[in-house]
C-alpha cells in the first residue's frame, strides 16, 4: 500500500507514521528525516540544505525530488511523510509513480489547530541514539541509561518559536491547498488530530482499513 501522511508541522505525521509501518510492514520515508541525515553527514548538499531547515523554510524543490525519489520504487509499500509539500512535488511524484505504473492509493490529513501544534512542537524531544520522537507531557521519553533508548534527548533545531510559526505560515500557504487536489480524487480521509495520540491512531487505522 503506498500512503501519504499529510498535514501540518506537529499534527503527528512521524509519530503516526511509526505506527503504520510497524502495523502494515511498510517503509517510512520521511523527508524531513532525509534532510536531517544529510546535514548530519556534513556533505556539499548538507550545508547547503541546513540554513533552510534551521530557518524553518522549505528545502528547494529540485534538491528536495532528487532525494525523494529513488525511495518511491525501491518499496512496494510505503509511508511518505512530508512530501508533497506543494503543487510541484505533487506533480513530481504523481509523475514518478506513472513511470512505474503506480499510484497512490490513500492520503491520511491529519488536522489540529496552530495553538495546539505550537505547544506540541516546543515539548519535542527527539532521541539522538534513536531518532524516535517524545513530547516532555503527552509522551515523555525513558529516563536516560534506559535500555531500549539511551537518549540524549535532545530539541530539533528548527524547533523554535520563530521557526515554528515560519513552517506553519509555509503550510497554510503551500501545502494546505493539496487537500483539495486528494479530495477531488478520492483518495483523502481526514482525521482529527487534536486527540490523544492512541485514539488518533484508532482513526489512521481506520482510514486504511486495518483495526488497531
Ligand atoms: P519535517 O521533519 O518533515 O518537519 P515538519 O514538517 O515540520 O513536521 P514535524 O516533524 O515537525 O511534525 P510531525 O507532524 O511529524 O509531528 P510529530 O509526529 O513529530 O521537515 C523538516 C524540514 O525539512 C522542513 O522544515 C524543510 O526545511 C525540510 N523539508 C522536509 N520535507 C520537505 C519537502 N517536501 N519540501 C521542502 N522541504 C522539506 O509530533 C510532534 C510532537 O507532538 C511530538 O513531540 C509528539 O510526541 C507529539 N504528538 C504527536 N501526536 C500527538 C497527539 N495526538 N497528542 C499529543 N501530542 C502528540
Amino acid at each position: 500500500m503506498r500512503i501519504i501522511i499529510f498535514g501540518p508541522q506537529g499534527a503527528g505525521k512521524g509519530t503516526q507514521a511509526a505506527k503504520l509501518v510497524e502495523k502494515l510492514g511498510a517503509e517510512h520515508i520521511a523527508t524531513g528525516d532525509l534532510v536531517r541525515a544529510e546535514i548530519k553527514q556534513g556533505t556539499e548538499l548538507g550545508q547547503k540544505i541546513q540554513e533552510y531547515n534551521d530557518k524553518g523554510e522549505l528545502v528547494p524543490d529540485e534538491i528536495i525530488i532528487e532525494m525523494t525519489k529513488p525511495h518511491l520504487s525501491e518499496n512496494e509499500s510505503w509511508i511518505l511523510d512530508g512530501f508533497p509539500r506543494n503543487q510541484a512535488q505533487a506533480k513530481a511524484l504523481d509523475e514518478a509513480l506513472e513511470e512505474i505504473n503506480e499510484k497512490v492509493d490513500r492520503v491520511i490529513g491529519l488536522e489540529a489547530s496552530d495553538e495546539d501544534l505550537v505547544k506540541r512542537l516546543s515539548g519535542r524531544r527527539q532521541s539522538e541514539a534513536t531518532g524516535k520522537t517524545y513530547h516532555i507531557e503527552h509522551d515523555p521519553p525513558p529516563e536516560e541509561g534506559n535500555e531500549e533508548d539511551v537518549g540524549p534527548f535532545i530539541q530539533r533545531d528548527d524547533d523554535t518559536e520563530e521557526a515554528i510559526r515560519t513552517r506553519l505560515d509555509t503550510y497554510h500557504e503551500q501545502t494546505e491547498p493539496l487537500k483539495e487536489y486528494y479530495g477531488e480524487q478520492g483518495i483523502l480521509v481526514t482525521v482529527d488530530a487534536s486527540k490523544g495520540i492512541d485514539e488518533v491512531t484508532e482513526e489512521v487505522m481506520k482510514a486504511v482499513g486495518e483495526n488497531k
